[in-house]
């Protein structure tokens, strides 16, 4: 077992405030992740049994449920969190919410499906939580891992990277997320000008909330890495899996599909 060091302990009860204020499921949040899984279309998960490693609400079991997979277990390690997402899986009989860390996986070779949506970029130990994800996939099962990139987050590196670092991530959730919604109107009206990136126009359909939302979770983490195409490629080399697909997702974040080996 792991214990949290004292700046993960702090990255968990950061996200924690974020989910108790986010805590609503919305439409657009399957889209959402329709592009995190891309290319796999949601009846991939049909008659499968899934893991949702670090959950949050519960947004991204949700739609695999709906499609009609055989049932989903979706974890976090924190216990707020973890009340919000059991109260908003609460439909689906056949998932179960657990509280445990990444690092303290037991499920072995369970799953025909994992999928971790923006989480291994915040950890102290990705490499290691990889290997967890892996050894609770069933052989032949697909791993899914959606990051943040290097690559395409250029601008987003240099000037505002530095200030999550040294500033908002140190100052307490409510003063982040009164920033967050100033930063809101700016961006909201900046999506709006002509010429801008994939990312920047996927904001124009959503509402102010959910923008404010997605700003919020920029601003909270002491720790993000965006890691390059080589660096996430590296995460899984050398385990018993075989990358299918790398995904440079709306140009800012990757998405590796990877089967566990058949004779695993
Ligand atoms: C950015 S959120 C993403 C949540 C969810 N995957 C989503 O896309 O909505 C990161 C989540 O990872 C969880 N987390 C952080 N460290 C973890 C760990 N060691 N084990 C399990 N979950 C963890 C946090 O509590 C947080 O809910």
């Amino acid at each position: 077992m792991i214990e949290p060091t004292k700046q993960e302990k702090d990255l968990e009860e950061r996200f924690s405030y974020a989910w108790s204020e986010y805590r609503e499921i919305i439409p657009i949040h399957r889209k959402q992740f329709l592009g995190w899984i891309t290319p796999l279309p949601l009846e991939f998960f049909r008659g499968k049994k899934f893991l949702d490693a670090g959950c949050g609400i519960g947004r991204n079991s949700r739609w695999p449920l709906e499609a009609g997979a055989h049932s989903g277990c979706a974890f976090d390690c924190n216990e707020t969190t973890v009340a919000v997402a059991r109260h908003n899986l609460a439909p689906f009989t056949n998932c179960r919410v657990e509280l445990k860390s990444i690092y303290d996986l037991g499920d072995h070779s369970e799953y025909d499906v994992v999928f971790s949506i923006g989480v291994i970029h915040h950890l102290k130990h990705p490499r290691l939580a990889v290997e967890r994800l892996v050894a609770a996939l069933k052989p032949g099962g697909t791993l899914i891992l959606w990051v943040y990139a290097h690559e395409g987050n250029e601008r987003y590196r240099l000037w505002f990277d530095p200030i999550r670092r040294a500033v908002t991530s140190r100052i307490p959730p409510i003063l982040a997320r009164l920033l967050a919604k100033v930063l809101t109107v700016f961006l909201k009206a900046y999506a709006l000008m002509r010429d801008q990136p994939e990312y920047l126009v996927l904001l124009r359909e959503r509402t102010f909330r959910h923008v404010e939302a997605m700003v919020f979770d920029q601003l909270l983490p002491s720790t993000s890495n965006y890691w390059t195409r080589a660096e996430v490629l590296a995460l899984a080399a050398g385990l018993p899996v075989r990358v299918t697909q790398m995904t440079h997702t709306h140009g800012v974040s990757w998405t590796l599909i990877a089967e566990k080996l058949k004779d695993a």
